[in-house]
């Protein structure tokens, strides 16, 4: 009987499996994540307030293969408004998904919201966090890794890693994030880290005590292991490393590199990337470390990696993180994307012959810093972003936007003349499918980490430059900031034109610029923005709208019933559909 059943309904699966087939839909990934409060006593002894999933701190890793239909109901039990943005993930046709405030409506407490979206055509590693006020600075984070679809090789398949881990790093403060807030919109600053966090663990800066703890990760001589690893944190880049092993870099940001190896790597805030390192080394305990980069008061925390059956302590020569910028700027210039790789391509509709297209536009962001009231502001080209009540897409999308924002109020460079910040709404528009040029400048002392969110770019160059801003400008424009080495169009000639990596993120260091080059192909509402979290939260963003003028359904999708509404577009009935995608 029971065996009858069990046939039965074999069939049954069978022929829905083949119904899934014909559909050739791809596969569905349902999660579900209650968002809460919890205390945890993560560095020098101090409890405090983090955001967990389902409990977790970090929260869980989403596994999926390109194309999957990922569905998290976010069930929000904090008593603060929440979203989750999906660091790298391109969401192509459906900002909708985006969960930045200027694309979406807060998930109110107490209530959920489900969000829907697709790794389309994307492989690799990244990550997701909270993207309202502070509380990034809370937690709420974990991993997405992406894996090719059956049957697409992949460059360093053969065979398979034995496993596959991920090391979400980060700086961490002990204060709670809306003290953090409270610092910032009281015109003071949040200070430096007062640690780091290896997967959510940090305990102490000493090495000696990493060593007492039970082992992170464990290898098997012989065996080969992947680590996907990303900066978490708010404000300062990291040097990773594991003792006495080497990284061999194959991916990075959603592209398959060329496969250099190093002795270690630093990860901007932002920035993911996945090593093999092969477990060649005599069986013992090593350290698996992260510090911090270019701050004062160097911040560390280490990691065991144990030799499965070893009790041979770890060297106490924990391997020192290298000095200076020229290093790690040379370390950038050396990353290569593997043009031969075959695997999504991170810009299906761009082309890979990139140096070859003409520039329609470009776009020189420099980073604004100005004191409105007495209070810090950052923003771009004299603008500081502030939120509007009604998210910037939402208005655009019922056209509703006057009294809510209006479009292209900061140019394309910096101001002439100096002036006070702006406070609104920055929105700007592109072309759809325009190829455009954007320069990062970064005249702060402290380094920027800028990311571009529905698209994956060519980070094309960047330059450490000597360029001198006084100390007592609050304002810095085109015309203070004369000097050797600023940005100008001969700086092209030292671009990669050829084997850049694309990706979406890019770090820009101190008086220095970045280059990157895009098409911009996917219409939607995309936020730009620095990823150093007070920068973020004072205004050092702007949103990006590109609209197809076909409004068609083959460029983008209408917004989803399950949208949530707020502000202004609350009762308003549906503007009219986009066209069928023919
Ligand atoms: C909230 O969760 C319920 C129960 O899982 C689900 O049926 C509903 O669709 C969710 N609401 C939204 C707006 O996602
Ligand atoms: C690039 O990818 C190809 C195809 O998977 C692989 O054979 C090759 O070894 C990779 N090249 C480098 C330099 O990593
Ligand atoms: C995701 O995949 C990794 C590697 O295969 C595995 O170790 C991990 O347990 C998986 N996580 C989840 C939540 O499925
Ligand atoms: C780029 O611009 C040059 C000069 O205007 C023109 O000759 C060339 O055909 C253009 N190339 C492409 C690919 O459009
Ligand atoms: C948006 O509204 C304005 C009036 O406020 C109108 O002139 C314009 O045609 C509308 N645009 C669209 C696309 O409906």
């Amino acid at each position: 009987m029971a065996t009858t059943v069990r046939v039965a309904a074999a069939g049954v699966l069978l022929l829905l499996v083949l119904a899934a087939l014909a559909r050739a839909e791809d596969p569905y990934l349902f999660f579900e994540w209650k968002v809460t409060y919890g205390t945890k006593t993560l560095l020098g002894g101090v409890p405090q307030k983090v955001i967990l999933i389902n409990g977790e701190f970090p929260g869980p890793r989403i596994n999926c293969s390109s194309n999957n239909n990922i569905v998290v109901n976010v069930f929000n039990q904090l008593d603060q408004p929440l979203l989750f943005t999906w660091n790298g993930m391109q969401h192509r046709k459906n900002s909708w998904m985006d969960g930045m405030p200027g694309t979406q409506c807060p998930i109110a407490p107490n209530t959920n919201f489900t969000y829907k979206w697709q790794p389309k055509d994307q492989i690799g590693t990244f990550f997701y966090f909270p993207s309202m006020g502070m509380q990034r600075a809370a937690g709420g984070y974990g991993a997405i890794s992406v894996v090719s679809r059956l049957l697409i090789p992949v460059p360093f398949d053969q065979p398979p890693p034995e496993s596959d881990h991920t090391v979400l790093i980060g700086d961490w403060y002990t204060k709670d994030h809306e003290v953090m807030a409270r610092l910032l919109d009281a015109g003071r600053t949040i200070g430096r880290p007062a640690g780091v966090l290896i997967n959510g663990k940090g305990g102490t800066q000493d090495a000696a005590a990493a060593a007492a703890e039970p082992p992170m990760f464990t290898f098997e001589a012989g065996k080969t292991y992947r680590f996907r690893v990303c900066n978490t944190g708010i404000k300062a880049s990291l040097n990773f490393r594991i003792q006495g092993h080497d990284l061999r870099l194959v991916e990075m940001d959603g592209s398959h590199t060329v496969q250099d190896t190093y002795d270690s790597l630093d990860v901007h805030v932002g920035h993911c990337f996945s090593v093999l390192v092969d477990a060649d080394q005599p069986p013992g305990d090593y350290y698996l470390v992260a510090s911090t980069r270019f701050i004062h008061d160097a911040r560390s925390a280490s990691a065991i990696v144990r030799y499965a059956g070893s009790s041979t302590p770890p060297s106490p020569n924990v391997p020192e993180p290298p000095a200076g910028w020229a290093w790690s700027l040379n370390q950038w210039r050396s990353f290569r994307w593997n043009l031969t790789a075959s695997a999504a391509r991170p810009n299906p509709q761009g082309s890979y012959h990139y140096g070859g297209i003409n520039i329609t536009r470009t776009i020189k962001l420099m980073v604004s810093r100005g004191h409105i009231e007495g209070k810090l502001r950052y923003g771009f080209n004299g603008v500081s972003h502030k939120d509007a009540d009604t998210p910037l897409k939402l208005a655009e999308y019922f056209n509703v936007t006057d009294g809510v924002f209006t479009y292209n109020q900061m140019g394309d460079v910096p101001p002439a003349v100096n002036g006070p910040l702006r406070v609104i709404p920055n929105v700007i528009t592109a072309e759809f499918r325009t190829f455009i040029e954007i320069i990062f400048e970064n005249p702060e002392k402290s380094m920027d980490s800028l990311h571009l969110d529905g698209y994956s770019f060519f980070a094309v160059g960047s330059k450490k430059t000597e360029f001198q801003v006084s100390s007592s400008i609050v304002f810095t424009a085109t015309a203070s900031r004369m000097g050797p080495g600023k940005w100008s169009p001969e700086q092209r000639k030292t671009y990669n034109l050829l084997d850049a990596v694309s990706r979406h993120t890019i770090q820009v260091y101190p008086r220095s610029w970045s280059a990157i080059m895009l098409t911009f192909d996917n219409a939607g509402m995309w936020n730009i923005r620095s990823n150093i979290w007070d920068r973020y939260y004072l205004g050092e963003q702007v949103y990006m709208s590109i609209i197809s003028p076909a409004r068609s359904l083959r460029d983008e999708y209408n917004m989803p019933d399950i949208a949530l509404r707020c502000g202004k577009v609350v009762g308003l009935p549906l503007p009219p559909s986009y066209a069928p995608a023919r």
